[in-house]
């Protein structure tokens, strides 16, 4: 059985998905929930089901990334996770965390990536002017949103939509597509897969 570390930095929607889906014969168990802001609304979620959570505050490291990513490792080591996921955790992980957990740590971004890296993904799809959006699960490497893609899920775009509307309708996808990718990954399958 692996054992997944959730970090998050938010509401955690996307946490509550993955953790709810690690029942039964699926090969994976949640061990820990983290956050990077003791604020996430997340947290109240993970304890809420049972599973440890644990807090690293970015804000005493600033100017000091490796730092931060010291302290993050040290957080998760004692919790023999296997996967990580990242979970709308909104924290740019330099190469010195995430090189030696290249291959067994995942994010979730919301675009069809490589379109739109990085922030306000849906404000810059509307603004493309652009009929349909996403939400990608890749690998992460040291490359901002970039990595081996394992899972993509569209949703258009309508007309006259809000950047919040269009959010909301990828947000649904996201709860789909990461559960999805990760059952197949923590059973060793990597073959990407489209849904929508
Ligand atoms: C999700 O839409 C996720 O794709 C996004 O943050 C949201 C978190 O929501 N992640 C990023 O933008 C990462 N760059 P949640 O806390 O409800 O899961």
């Amino acid at each position: 059985m692996k054992r997944v570390a959730i970090l998050i930095s938010g509401g955690g929607s996307n946490m509550v998905t993955l953790v709810d889906s690690m029942t039964g014969d699926h090969p994976a168990r949640p061990c820990l929930v983290l956050s990077n802001n003791a604020e996430a609304g997340g947290l109240a979620k993970a304890r809420a089901r049972g599973i440890p959570t644990a807090v690293v505050d970015h804000r005493p490291y600033k100017g000091d990334r490796p730092a931060f990513e010291n302290a993050l490792a040290a957080a998760i080591a004692p919790h023999g996770a296997d996967i990580i996921c990242l979970a709308g955790f909104m924290r740019v992980l330099t190469a010195g965390f995430v090189t030696p957990w290249q291959g067994q740590m995942l994010n979730i971004h919301p675009s069809l990536l490589p379109k739109y890296r990085g922030l306000n993904t849906h404000a810059r799809a509307i603004e493309a002017g652009d009929n349909e959006a996403g939400c990608t699960v890749h690998e992460v490497t040291a490359e901002l949103d970039d990595g081996p893609i394992l899972g993509q899920a569209r949703v258009p775009i309508h007309e006259g939509d809000s950047p919040e509307q269009l959010a909301a309708r990828v947000l649904k996808q996201e709860h789909a597509l990461y559960p999805a990718v990760l059952k197949r990954f923590a059973a060793g399958d990597r073959t990407p897969i489209t849904l929508g």
